[in-house]
């Protein structure tokens, strides 16, 4: 198969290595639908859903929100694969979750270019290969693009930025959806990674906050085409989390009114809280939309 010794996966090399997966999947819920940590009479029981042998994909995991969602993750007991471009911040990331023993969280590194369909194809069916089933899309890689007044923006600053937030994260989702649909037990969870541009603008960022808004369309999407098949979506949207993207705020970025200033930041871990949180719900209950910010950052309040 794919996999080396050090746990990287080889995407397109794992997709001609079939094997017999691991029986990872959860047994269906009993009677008194306990396994989803409901009792029978509808009031909510002292079981919280087991994340063993979960499996979940974070894809920009070799850095900021990403590497700090896969932290949380594998620490809460999910098997992790991580994805993005550069092999050697997932190898970082994958250090990071510290040595694996043998009955503890597997992680698995797939370098993968959300752009690129081929790509995401290939990861996901190393996810299949490696684990047999895909409980949980962290849809997060992103980027923000170059920064610039509206009409000096060139067509390829505005495509670049399409691809990854809006088509990236269409494919990815859309491998998810197709695993998750096909698998048995049937389901899954997607947790798009908005942005508190999702709701307002930031001045000189028009794709990025155009492919922010889009991926609420994309949220509402795949919650209403993912109800007959047991597979819930929810959207995270972010404000100022110290991140290699949000350097500025710290520094000074500029506002509405044209000032330039700092502005307070959050740590990336109190956002990895929230994607766990949302990722542990028993598939009958979604976190829909949830934001995340730095309590004092300008939004509220018009400033
Ligand atoms: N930090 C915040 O306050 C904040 C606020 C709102 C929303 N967000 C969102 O959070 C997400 C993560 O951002 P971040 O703050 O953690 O910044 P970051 O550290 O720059 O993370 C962006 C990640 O996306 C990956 N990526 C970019 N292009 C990719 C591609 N073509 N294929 C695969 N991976 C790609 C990068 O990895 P490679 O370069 O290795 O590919 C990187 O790990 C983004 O979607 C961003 O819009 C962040």
């Amino acid at each position: 198969m794919g996999e080396a010794a050090d746990g990287q996966v080889s995407a397109r090399a794992a997709q001609g290595s079939r094997h017999t997966p691991p029986d990872t999947r959860q047994s269906a819920p009993d009677a008194e639908g306990l396994d989803n940590g409901v009792s029978g009479d509808g009031v909510p029981g002292d079981r919280v859903p087991s994340v063993a042998g979960k499996v979940a994909v974070v894809t920009g995991a070799g850095s900021g929100i990403g590497r700090a969602v896969a932290q949380a993750l594998a620490a809460a007991g999910w098997d992790v694969v991580l994805a993005g471009r550069r092999a050697e911040a997932l190898a970082e990331t994958a250090r990071l979750l510290g040595p694996r023993g043998s009955d503890g969280p597997a992680v698995i590194r797939v370098p993968t270019d959300v752009t690129r369909p081929a790509e995401v194809d290939a990861l996901f069916a190393a996810v299949r290969d490696r684990f047999g089933r895909l409980d949980l899309l962290f849809n997060n890689a992103g980027t923000f693009g170059r920064s610039a007044p509206l009409d000096e923006l060139s067509y390829d600053d505005w495509q670049a930025v399409v691809d990854v937030n809006l088509t990236g994260a269409f494919l990815c989702a859309q491998a998810a959806f197709r695993t998750m649909k096909a698998q048995d037990p049937q389901g899954g969870r997607i947790i798009n990674n908005g942005s508190l541009s999702a709701h307002a603008p930031r001045p000189d960022s028009i794709a990025y906050t155009a492919t922010k808004h889009a991926m609420t369309g994309l949220t509402k999407s795949l919650s209403l085409d993912g109800r007959p098949y047991r597979i819930a979506c929810g959207q995270l949207d972010i404000g100022n989390a110290a991140t290699a993207m949000t350097g500025r705020m710290a520094t000074g970025i500029r506002q509405a009114d044209g000032r330039t200033a700092a502005e307070p930041v959050m740590a990336a871990a109190d956002v990895a809280r929230t994607v766990v949180h949302m990722a542990a719900l028993p598939l009958e209950a979604n976190v829909q939309f949830a934001t995340v910010m730095a309590t004092n950052m300008p939004y509220i309040g018009r400033g």
